[in-house]
C-alpha cells in the first residue's frame, strides 16, 4: 500500500468555513499557505523565551501576500472579472500576476518607478502583466489604481479590498493550529498596514471561537524613514532601503490602530541599519534569509527584547523570500567571493582554513 501523502490544499481548502467564498466561487490556488514556524533559539535566548519565526518567503510567490490573494483573486473571477489591478512596493505585484496568470485574468500593475527590487520585477513580468512605473511613491500608486479600478472596467485587488484582509488572518490560525494556543506576542513588519490588521482579526476569530483562550499583543515594526504610525500622521515623502514598506500614507491605518490599541500593543520604528544587520544575523544564525522590509520585526525584537516578558511565546513573521532582493542583501557585503584559486585540494584546504 503507498503511503497515504498529505497534501496541503491552500489555504481556501483549509480555511473555507472561514472565509467568503461560497461553494461556486472557483479556487484559484498555488498551493499557498502551510508556511513553517521554524523556532529560533538564537532569538529565544535573547528574549528568555519561545521565539518562533512564521515564514512566509515560503509561499509559492515568495511573500504571505499569496494568501489574500488567493481570496481576492478567486473572489474576483467568481465575479466574472476579466482584468485585476494593483499597486504595489513589488510583493503584492509579484502575487496578484501569477494568480492572475493562473486564472487567465489580464494583470495590469502599477509600481514606484525604480524602487522595486529586480526579482520581485522578473516575477510580474514573467507572469505577463503589463508593468506601469509611476513618477511617484507606492501612495501615488494606490490612488491611480483606485480611480483606475472606479472608471474602467478592472477589478482592484489591493489590501483596500477586504477580501485580501480574510485570506490574510489564515496564517493566524496556522499558528494557533500549530502550537495548540495563540502567541503572547506577535511581532511582524508595517507597511500598508494589512496584514497586522489581518493577523489579529484572525487571533480574534479564533478567540471568539473559543478555538484559542487569548489573543497576542501586536507588535508592528517600521522602518525609520517611512513611519507615519510613529508619528501619527501619513508622511509626503518615505524613504527606506526596505522598499517593501516604503509607505507613507498606509490604507488600513484605522484597522492598524485599532490592532494596536486593542490587543495592548504598539507600532515602534527601527533603523535601515537595524534592519540589515537583523536581516543578516537571521540568515547566518537561523539559515532564514529574508527580505530587508521583513526583517523589520526581528530589528524590533532585539530592540525591545528587554521588555518582553520572561518564558513568553513569541511569533515573528518573517513576510517574504531573501531571494526577491539579493542587490540589497549583498551590498553590504564586501566581497562575494572569499577567494579564487587554482583548482587544487590543498589550495582549498588553506582557505578554508582546515590547515
Ligand atoms: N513585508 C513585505 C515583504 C511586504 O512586501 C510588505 C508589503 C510588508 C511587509 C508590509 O505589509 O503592507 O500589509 O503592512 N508590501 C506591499 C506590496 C505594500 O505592495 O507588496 P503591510
Amino acid at each position: 500500500m503507498p503511503r497515504q501523502a498529505h497534501l496541503w490544499r491552500g489555504v481556501i481548502e483549509e480555511y473555507r468555513e472561514w472565509l467568503p467564498v461560497t461553494p461556486q466561487t472557483p479556487v484559484i490556488s498555488l498551493g499557498e499557505g502551510g508556511t513553517p514556524l521554524v523556532h529560533s533559539g538564537w532569538l529565544s535566548g535573547i528574549v528568555h523565551g519561545d521565539v518562533w519565526l512564521k515564514v512566509e518567503g515560503n509561499n509559492p510567490t515568495g511573500s504571505f501576500k499569496d494568501r489574500g490573494m488567493t481570496a481576492a483573486i478567486s473572489v474576483a473571477c467568481g465575479e466574472g472579472a476579466k482584468a485585476v489591478v494593483c499597486a504595489s512596493t513589488g510583493n503584492t505585484s509579484a502575487s496578484m500576476t501569477a494568480y492572475a496568470a493562473h486564472a487567465g485574468l489580464t494583470p495590469i500593475v502599477l509600481v514606484p518607478h525604480g524602487k522595486i527590487a529586480a526579482g520581485k520585477m522578473a516575477q510580474a513580468v514573467m507572469c505577463g502583466a503589463t508593468v506601469i512605473q509611476l513618477n511617484g511613491g507606492f501612495d501615488q500608486c494606490l490612488q491611480v489604481a483606485r480611480d483606475l479600478a472606479d472608471q474602467y472596467p478592472v477589478a482592484l485587488v489591493n489590501s483596500v479590498n477586504p477580501v485580501r484582509i480574510q485570506g490574510q488572518k489564515t496564517a493566524s490560525f496556522e499558528i494557533v493550529d500549530v502550537l495548540g494556543e495563540a502567541p503572547d506576542l506577535h511581532v511582524l513588519p508595517v507597511g500598508n498596514a494589512g496584514n497586522i490588521s489581518a493577523y489579529w482579526l484572525g487571533y480574534r476569530e479564533y478567540a471568539e471561537a473559543g478555538i484559542s483562550q487569548n489573543t497576542p499583543a501586536m507588535w508592528g515594526f517600521q522602518a525609520e524613514g517611512a513611519a507615519p504610525f510613529v508619528l501619527g500622521h501619513p508622511i509626503e515623502h518615505p524613504e527606506t532601503l526596505a522598499t517593501a514598506i516604503r509607505i507613507g500614507n498606509p490604507a488600513s491605518w484605522h484597522l492598524a490602530v485599532a490592532a494596536r490599541d486593542d490587543s495592548a500593543g504598539r507600532i515602534h520604528a527601527v533603523t535601515d541599519q537595524q534592519i540589515l544587520s537583523a536581516q543578516r544575523e537571521l540568515a547566518s544564525r537561523e539559515g532564514v534569509f529574508v527580505e530587508p522590509a521583513s526583517a523589520a520585526g526581528v530589528a524590533g525584537l532585539l530592540n525591545s527584547a528587554a521588555e518582553v516578558e520572561r518564558g513568553a511565546t513569541v511569533v515573528i513573521t518573517v513576510t517574504g523570500h531573501g531571494l526577491k532582493d539579493t542587490e540589497t542583501a549583498l551590498s553590504g557585503v564586501d566581497s562575494i567571493v572569499d577567494s579564487v584559486i587554482e583548482p587544487d585540494v590543498h589550495a582549498a584546504a588553506q582557505v578554508a582554513g582546515l590547515v
